[in-house]
């Protein structure tokens, strides 16, 4: 459906848990609040307002978290949600730590993407950003998950949070050898992966971290790579804008979210683990949909009522962020319980 700007709403974010088992410092550096398990909706619950959505013209959705892959029965989720009339495409955000246990299940639930976080191929300073996690675990499913993908035709996209690891890399008590985005380049050479580069945005902890500018880093990289050239084949409805370096196998993205606002074409809402549905990132406007979900009118009611509230907070999400007047944001929460 259209909200009032008359952007196209056809895309949903899924957090089904706050919990991870890493702690990146910009995230979670001390771990979830503790919500107690029964604010946290079911399985069964979330693909239910996943069916609403897709009622509203909901199309694509994205499975996180927290880590999604922690909560039990996640390869599941998917399926039901791909069993889900309407729901078109199916995708997931992991750190990648447990995935190589994973990978199978999520392909045979009929996964169609998956994108890995990784902010560096520095083992010490990865260890060190994400609160112990191993890197070469994650390298491992990155390259399981590139052969599932290949075979399978669907695509696997590394996602990096763009750092300044010379800052970085002593708050971490680490040394500074590199392990920046130039390195993780290197992965899109390769291997058929698309690495994308986020810019940090001041939400939760990433509030202490200033944005790498993006601009600064493209001029860089041009200047690496002067063949490199923008990438139109895909200008699908993501905010990245993705450029190709001859030889490579993936093509390298830019997601700006602060320096190259891209509020004008967003496509998407976001599902709380505790089933609020927020309009914008930057905003706590929404709508707390579990309520009605526990509520006590009859199914079919409730069923009504549930698609009259999604359609609403659709209908009135906000024209933009404000991440350059963070004093203007109403959005509190961290990362990890808004889910990305
Ligand atoms: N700004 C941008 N990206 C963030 N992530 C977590 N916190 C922030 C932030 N403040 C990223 C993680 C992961 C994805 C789920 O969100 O690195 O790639
Ligand atoms: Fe976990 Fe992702 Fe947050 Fe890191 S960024 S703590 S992996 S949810």
């Amino acid at each position: 459906m259209k909200d009032h700007l008359g952007r196209e709403i056809d895309y949903m974010r899924i957090s089904i848990t706050d919990r991870c088992n890493l702690r990146c410092r910009y995230c979670m550096p001390e771990g979830a609040a503790k919500v107690s398990v029964r604010e946290i909706l079911s399985l069964e619950e979330a693909a239910r307002l996943a069916a609403c959505g897709a009622v509203l013209g909901i199309r694509k959705i994205k499975v996180t978290g927290g880590e999604p892959l922690v909560r039990l029965g996640c390869c599941d989720f998917v399926r039901m949600l791909k069993e889900t009339p309407g729901i078109q495409e199916v995708t997931i955000t992991t750190n990648g730590m447990l995935l190589e246990e994973y990978l199978d299940p999520l392909v045979q639930a009929g996964i169609d993407g998956i994108n890995i976080s990784l902010d560096t191929l520095d083992p010490e300073l990865y260890a060190g950003l994400t609160g112990g996690g191993e890197l070469g675990k994650v390298l491992k499913s990155i390259r399981r998950s590139a052969d599932a993908g290949s075979e399978r035709h669907f695509p696997v996209k590394i996602n990096a949070v763009s750092l300044d690891m010379k800052e970085v890399a002593p708050q971490l008590g680490c040394g500074y050898g590199g392990g920046g985005w130039q390195e993780l380049l290197q992965l899109a050479a390769d291997y058929p992966v698309d690495v994308r580069f986020i810019e940090m945005m001041p939400i939760g902890w990433g509030k202490l971290y200033q944005a790498v500018d993006h601009r600064v880093l493209l001029d860089r990289l041009r200047r690496i790579h002067p063949k490199m050239e923008e990438d139109h084949r895909r200008h699908g409805n993501g905010p990245a804008v993705y450029y190709r370096i001859p030889g490579f196998q993936g093509s390298i993205g830019f997601i700006s979210a602060v320096h190259g606002k891209f509020c004008g074409s967003c496509n998407r809402v976001r599902l709380t683990s505790e089933g609020y549905l927020k309009s914008c990132l930057c905003y706590e406007d929404g709508v707390d949909l579990k309520p009605i979900l526990r509520g006590s009118l009859p199914e079919d009611e409730k069923e009504e009522r549930l698609v009259e509230a999604m359609r609403q907070a659709v209908w009135n999400k906000p024209g933009a962020h404000c991440f350059e007047n963070p004093e203007q944001m109403t959005e509190y929460g961290n990362m990890a319980s808004i889910g990305g």
